[in-house]
């Protein structure tokens, strides 16, 4: 383990989570971090030592539950194993939690008031009270990293924040990469049913589908994106059409004349109106070039529109994301030198 690198946990040992571990401790900037601890959903894991560290990268690269770790402590949260690791920085790749915000509100708020900073992929938070968790982030002079709640992979934020000031009229984006595999199943033949079984059993839609069908995910990130662009919102804000509003047969017809329905996240700025539908489109609209894990934003502001397309995950992108906000955190502590 090094000795001088940032004392960071990560929260959640899922997908992101081991993708996260495996990026601290061999990847290109591992020499920043010290990992010192793990958490999943039942317990947490202490890093002490050489050795434990190595069995958290074996049960990392193996695929398996941390609580099968030598080190691991039955019941330990999130603010109890990162006090008690020393931790200046806290990952957060654990599922969202849209219905009550729990527990994942008592997470982010019980962290930062211990003076840890994030960083995040999970959008519970921000979604809900972007401007009252930043304010109070920024109160106790701490750090927030969030690129990865949008399209992780692909700097959509940061577009967003380059747009502030702006007169935005609207924003149109796909941002759900499961509905979009879904949609193209029942364009092929499927129902509804059927491409939501296949898009669970290839681990694409979360064990909860509804989170995707029914427009929680694009909604969050919509919220999340035109806060970002200076008009604070929330997900409550966002009216939701869910997926199978449109039936299977409107689908396949709509394929044969030349447009694809896709799954739409919009805000419309000036009406402030947010809504996630199923909408037609023409096969030359851009928003119906979104493919697999293919994620686009259409900005429309004054003459011309500006578009961010690219990918958003898997899990081993998410990571790396979440290490460029990691790395702005260092950025932001290192005092710049004097002339
Ligand atoms: N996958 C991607 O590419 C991607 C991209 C962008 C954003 N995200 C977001 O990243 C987050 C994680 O995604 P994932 O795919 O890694 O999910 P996942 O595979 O389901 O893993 C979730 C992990 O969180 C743990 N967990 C659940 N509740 C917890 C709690 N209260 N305290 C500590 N740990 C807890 C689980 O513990 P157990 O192991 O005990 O079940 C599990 O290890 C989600 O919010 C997702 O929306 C994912």
């Amino acid at each position: 383990m090094s000795a001088m690198g940032v004392p960071v946990v990560v929260v959640g040992f899922g997908n992101v989570g081991r993708a996260l571990v495996l990026e601290l401790v061999e990847g290109p900037y591992s020499r920043l971090f010290d990992l010192v601890g793990v958490v999943s959903s039942r317990g947490a894991v202490v890093i002490c030592d050489e050795d434990g560290l190595q069995e958290v990268v074996s049960l990392a690269k193996k695929g398996e539950k941390l609580d099968k770790h030598r080190g691991f402590s039955d019941g330990v949260g999130a603010v109890e194993a990162a006090s008690e690791a020393g931790a200046e920085l806290a990952f957060i790749a654990i599922p969202p939690s849209y219905h009550t915000g729990e527990p994942n509100r008592s997470i982010y708020y019980g962290l930062a008031g211990k003076g840890v900073s994030i960083v995040t992929a999970d959008k519970t938070v921000l979604a809900h009270e972007y401007d009252k968790f930043k304010k109070f982030i920024a109160e106790k002079g701490l750090f927030l990293g969030y690129r990865a709640t949008v399209a992780a992979g692909t700097p959509v934020l940061d577009v967003a924040r380059g747009l502030r000031g702006r007169q935005i009229r609207r924003v149109r984006a796909v941002l759900n990469a499961t509905t979009n595999y879904i949609l193209t199943l029942v364009e092929k033949g499927m129902s509804y049913s059927e491409a939501v079984e296949k898009a669970i059993k290839e681990q694409l839609a979360e064990p909860d589908p509804t989170i995707d069908t029914h427009g929680y995910d694009p909604a969050a990130k919509i919220a999340i994106t035109v806060s970002e662009l200076g008009y604070t919102t929330s997900i409550r804000d966002v009216e939701r059409l869910p997926l199978d509003t449109i039936n299977e047969e409107d689908v396949r017809k709509a394929l044969r004349e030349g447009y694809r329905y896709k799954y739409v996240a919009e805000a419309d700025l000036e009406e402030k109106k947010l809504i996630v539908h199923p909408v037609k489109l023409k096969e030359t609209d851009r928003l119906a070039r979104a493919s697999g894990i293919t994620n686009i934003v259409e900005f429309i502001l004054e003459d011309s529109p500006v578009i961010v397309e690219g990918p958003a995950g898997p899990a081993w992108r998410t990571a790396k994301v979440m290490i460029t906000d990691a790395l702005e955190y260092i950025d932001s502590r290192t005092p710049p030198e004097k002339a």
